[in-house]
């Protein structure tokens, strides 16, 4: 819906309400966009929403005039007014959400993560997704999956549109929704299809130095970019018919080149980003010989330095073991595909 025809109700309803939305991890990348602003993508993207990292965010809509309140619990931290660098974006979704629903008035926000922020856990599909539906509560929106996932996008992460729906999720959708839009996301499968684990070994917690934004902006400079675009039709094929058939070691193997390709795209963009760390390369290194000794594992990265091992349950513990004995690897994050967001009915504030 539209903020055509709504009516043009001042004020708030004075509901809070709170979100726990999980990240995702992607098996085919979104890398490069036709409109960056609106999070538009060159490309199909298919990615596996988790159950363990997860942004938590309390809204509440105010019916006084003024500016938006942001605040954020730190990592082990108490609940503080968020950092400029951090509220920015999440108040110009507000106002996007609020010029969307036709509506006055202005939020409180509260908003924490279960794992490093901004460190390549997706922290921004969490944290819009959870963002996004808590704003919808808050206002007494109701819509559909279809238009969460558009409204998730609009906050220019791309896959935070994914982050609204559980399960196995492909973005953008192919079959355009009744109001001829085609941006928004699918569930391919949902979490019952396939119990399938990541397992994450976190060598970096700090934030990245280049936002995936910027990555999205330099990525066609790189001469593979191209390449990569033309592969990219038969590579969704192929994982979208290991994920049907829940071939493992098929679809690995197809993601765990994909993800290399992301990273060397962005090594070769001008100029070049280096989001992995010797440590990236050890744990690579590590799945490599876990595969070598007879253990289905496959690795992918988002954009940072953190690498995510995707495996069968059964192999979860020796995954986990093996990645947690490498000095390099800081902790590791036990975690798996997940039923998507919920509603809680505690509040951060
Ligand atoms: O949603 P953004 O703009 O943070 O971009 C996500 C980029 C990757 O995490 C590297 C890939 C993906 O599809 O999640």
């Amino acid at each position: 819906m539209s903020s055509e025809g709504r009516s043009q109700e001042r004020g708030g309803n004075g509901r809070k309400t709170t979100i726990v939305s999980p990240s995702n991890i992607a098996f085919i990348k979104y890398w490069g966009a036709r409109d960056l602003e609106s999070a538009l993508p060159e490309n199909p993207s298919l990615s596996m929403t988790l159950r363990s990292c997860h942004s938590r965010c309390t809204v509440e809509h105010l019916a006084s005039e003024g500016e938006h309140e942001v605040r954020w619990r730190p990592t082990g931290g108490s609940l503080e007014e968020a950092p400029p660098h951090f509220a920015r974006r999440i108040v110009e979704h507000l106002d996007r959400l609020r010029e969307w629903a036709g509506r006055g008035g202005r939020f409180r926000v509260a908003t924490e993560n279960s794992f490093p922020a901004a460190a390549g856990l997706a922290s921004s599909a969490s944290g819009f997704s959870a963002l996004t539906l808590a704003v919808l509560g808050a206002l007494g929106e109701e819509v559909s999956d279809a238009k969460k996932s558009e409204l998730a996008r609009r906050s220019g992460s791309g896959s935070a549109a994914r982050s609204v729906l559980g399960g196995y999720v492909q973005w953008p959708a192919l079959v355009p929704a009744p109001d001829g839009s085609t941006d928004y996301a699918f569930q391919v499968h949902d979490a019952a299809h396939w119990d399938l684990r990541n397992v994450i070994a976190v060598v970096e917690t700090e934030a990245k130095k280049t936002p995936s934004l910027e990555g999205h902006r330099r990525a066609p400079t790189s001469p593979y970019f191209a390449q990569r675009q033309e592969d990219l039709p038969d590579r969704l094929d192929a994982v979208r018919d290991a994920l049907e058939a829940r071939d493992f070691d098929r679809m690995g193997a197809v993601i765990e080149a994909e993800a290399i390709d992301l990273h060397v795209i962005a090594m070769t963009s001008r100029p070049p980003i280096f989001y992995w760390k010797p440590a990236t390369l050890a744990v690579l290194e590590t799945v490599r010989n876990l595969r070598d000794d007879g253990v289905s594992a496959w690795a992918t990265m988002d954009a940072g330095a953190n690498v995510h091992v995707l495996c069968r349950p059964a192999d979860e513990d020796a995954v986990a073991e093996r990645l947690a004995s490498l000095p390099e690897v800081e902790r590791i994050i036990v975690d798996g595909v997940g039923e998507g967001p919920i509603e809680e009915d505690s509040h951060l504030f």
